[in-house]
């Protein structure tokens, strides 16, 4: 255990058990108090949403799109394969018919000029996921939805604290450039509180119907705020919002982002040093972070040359008790959908399910653990 490299560490910053102690002594442990508050108007703050809501999950801040866009049977929507199945289970729940579009070769985003070809009289929306927190060209994906008049949700679901950086090279925080933003608070994800997610709201005309869709189709928001003088139900929701206890430990999260962030793009610094031999020898394919994005540390991933070689490189790490992975099976030719697929061959989803393989990525890394896993991809390389 003592010489394990895990993949993930769920990393605690120090004040979550006094936050959720303030959390229980305030009297109010469900959704909706103080904590819930100040994390939305954290995020608010960093992304300049106009509204943000605390979710159980990114899955949940995505079905809450869903509902908001109006999406309903017969609609279609437009995203990457090379997602998970939150992404497109949200809008399937509506009815919605899912059309999947290929990778980038360059990168696992969505190849952005792929889009417009899909549009059709149906398509209702555009999902861009912002792969390992990296940024799809938001300019690309705005022109084709202003052509078409379609919402932008972007599932943003690894992406805090990263940012599109547009034509006139202003930075623009992912999440808040599309009608919706989803965020995820996993225990995987940079910032996480177990489970956990947000929904920002950019567009003034959805905050109202996006907090009644938040409480269960009810008013409630607006009666604590004293704009109604009963609530009652107003429209179709669920039980969106997470209790103050997931909120407080959350903020203490939230508060330490600029650490975990400086941490994590050390750590990405410094597996991308130690591996410049291997990827100029073309052994492996380093990450690509386009001009138009910004790296946020989420996650360190290489492509290797061959599914084979994935398996024995993931095998002979293990045996030196460090712990990589592989991430997303392409959903066009996943098991729930492959006969709804239209029959498009998706090759670069395809090649990053087989060949896409994820290093360590915590905190609490230290650099000699970070140091044995470019010595271990190295050994694996370069033995004969
Ligand atoms: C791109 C993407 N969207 C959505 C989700 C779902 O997030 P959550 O586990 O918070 O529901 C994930 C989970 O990792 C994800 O990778």
């Amino acid at each position: 255990m003592k010489n394990m490299i895990l993949f993930n560490k769920p990393c605690l910053t120090g004040k979550e058990f006094d936050y959720i102690h303030e959390a229980i002594g305030s009297g109010q442990i469900s959704g909706n108090g103080q904590f819930t508050k100040q994390c939305q108007s954290f995020l608010e703050k960093s992304t300049s949403a106009k509204k943000c809501l605390l979710t159980t999950s990114c899955t949940d801040a995505l079905e809450m799109s869903a509902i908001l866009a109006r999406i309903e049977p017969g609609d279609e929507v437009i995203m990457p394969s090379f997602t998970f199945p939150s992404t497109a289970n949200a809008f399937i729940l509506r009815g919605a018919k899912i059309v999947f579009i290929d990778s980038r070769p360059d990168h696992p985003g969505v190849d952005e000029r792929q889009i417009e070809a899909a549009v059709t009289e149906r398509t209702k929306a555009i999902v861009p996921v912002h792969y390992a927190g990296v940024a799809c060209d938001m300019d690309v994906i705005a022109a084709v939805a202003t052509r078409h008049a379609l919402f932008v949700i972007e599932d943003a679901a690894q992406a805090i604290d990263s940012f599109f950086i547009d034509a006139t090279k202003k930075r623009i925080p992912l999440g808040s450039i599309g009608e919706f933003g989803t965020f995820s608070f996993h225990e995987t994800k940079n910032i996480q509180a177990g489970e956990g997610g947000a929904l920002l709201i950019n567009r003034p005309e959805h905050i109202e119907r996006s907090e009644i869709v938040w409480e269960k189709g009810t008013n409630r928001a607006a009666f604590w705020r004293g704009d109604v003088d009963k609530y009652g139900w107003v429209d179709i929701g669920s039980s969106f919002l997470p209790s103050e206890l997931t909120a407080a430990f959350l903020y203490a999260q939230l508060e330490a982002l600029r650490t975990t962030q400086d941490r994590r793009i050390d750590i990405w610094n410094q597996y991308n040093d130690g591996l410049q031999s291997i990827f100029q020898q073309a052994k492996l394919r380093a990450p690509y972070v386009p001009s138009f994005a910004t790296n946020n540390g989420h996650m360190f991933y290489a492509v290797c040359e061959s599914e084979r070689i994935r398996a024995d490189l993931i095998a002979f790490l293990r045996k030196k008790d460090i712990y990589s992975v592989f991430h997303y099976q392409s959903l066009h030719a996943a098991p729930y959908f492959q006969a709804l697929h239209d029959g498009r061959d998706l090759p670069w989803a395809d090649a990053y399910s087989s060949r896409l393989l994820r290093l360590p990525m915590h905190p609490e890394l230290t650099n000699s653990q970070i140091a044995r896993v470019v010595s271990g991809i190295t050994d694996f390389f370069n033995s004969p």
